[in-house]
């Protein structure tokens, strides 16, 4: 099976076909979205706020980040694995962000990092590349700037905005990010980026005409049902679902339906020897290691 690379995805935009990205936490869900087709997983800091359960992405460390991308790197065998820079690891000096960024491929198995940051990060960028580290560009709204925006508000709306996203996305391209992530902006905005850059977009509340989409996949599942945003399409409504597992467990551990026989391990010599090989018998996962 061939791994997604850079290259890959950026031969897919030039081919017209779209890009798939969901962001993922776990080996679980990184198994499954891999096996599922999805070219690429994101190890998003907005596990700040799906997993943490903070109302930001700032909380979040480079030690939650590399343990994050390391699961997430132990569960995915194709798809290409993206991790974040977190608040804080890449805006004192370019020398931390290198170090910090080298750290998520070479500790926590990721094949590119993601920043947040237009034109002024485009100085950043380039040493991250000159170093060897491939790097997606984040721009339009950027959750680590909330302080700084006053909320989570679309960006590129008036001439001034989206002017500026347009220098940013030119700039970041010029210093050699591999595509660009594009962020709750007007989808004529999107479409004309998409069109003017030779790197792919990838969008999140930016419309259909990027080169790929990206989801939060609590988002994506319906695990959150309170919280659903315009972009947000729920293909799933796993609230409802772990819900009701959660609930019908409780009631058959009250009434003693569960555990029944068929979950429970007997005495060695009550097994029969047709039951089940003694080596089988022993192993709690039900094989041996
Ligand atoms: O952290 C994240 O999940 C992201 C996506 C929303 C693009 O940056």
């Amino acid at each position: 099976m061939k791994k997604v690379t850079i290259h890959s995805l950026q031969k897919q935009k030039a081919a017209g076909q779209k890009i798939c990205v969901v962001t993922a936490y776990d080996a679980a869900f990184a198994r499954i979205f891999d096996e599922a087709g999805v070219d690429a997983l994101l190890v998003g800091d907005s596990l700040g706020m799906v997993i943490q359960g903070h109302n930001s992405t700032l909380p979040v460390t480079m030690e939650h980040m590399l343990y994050h991308t390391q699961a997430v790197s132990r569960g995915a065998k194709r798809a290409h694995i993206i991790a974040d820079m977190p608040f804080g690891s890449y805006q004192a000096s370019d020398e931390e962000a290198v170090r910090n960024a080298m750290r998520l491929l070479s500790e926590g198995g990721a094949g590119s990092i993601k920043l947040e940051g237009g034109e002024a990060y485009a100085p950043t960028l380039r040493r991250l590349v000159r170093a060897g580290i491939p790097v997606m560009g984040h721009i339009g709204l950027q959750p680590q700037q909330v302080h700084s925006t006053g909320g989570f508000v679309v960006q590129g709306r008036s001439e001034e905005s989206a002017q500026q996203i347009l220098r940013d996305a030119k700039a970041l391209e010029q210093a050699g990010a591999y595509a660009l992530v594009l962020e709750a902006i007007p989808m004529e905005l999107a479409r004309t980026l998409s069109a003017l850059l030779s790197i792919p977009t990838i969008g999140i509340g930016a419309g259909k005409h990027c080169d790929g989409q990206v989801l939060v996949c609590y988002d994506l599942l319906g695990m959150l049902p309170h919280f659903k945003p315009k972009f947000v399409k729920q293909y799933a409504n796993l609230h409802e679902v772990v819900s009701q597992a959660a609930q019908q467990f409780c009631e058959e551990v009250r009434t003693e339906c569960f555990p029944s026989e068929e979950h429970a391990f007997r005495s060695m010599r009550l097994v029969s020897s047709t039951e089940e090989a003694p080596e089988r018998a022993n192993s709690v996962y039900g094989a041996p290691i």
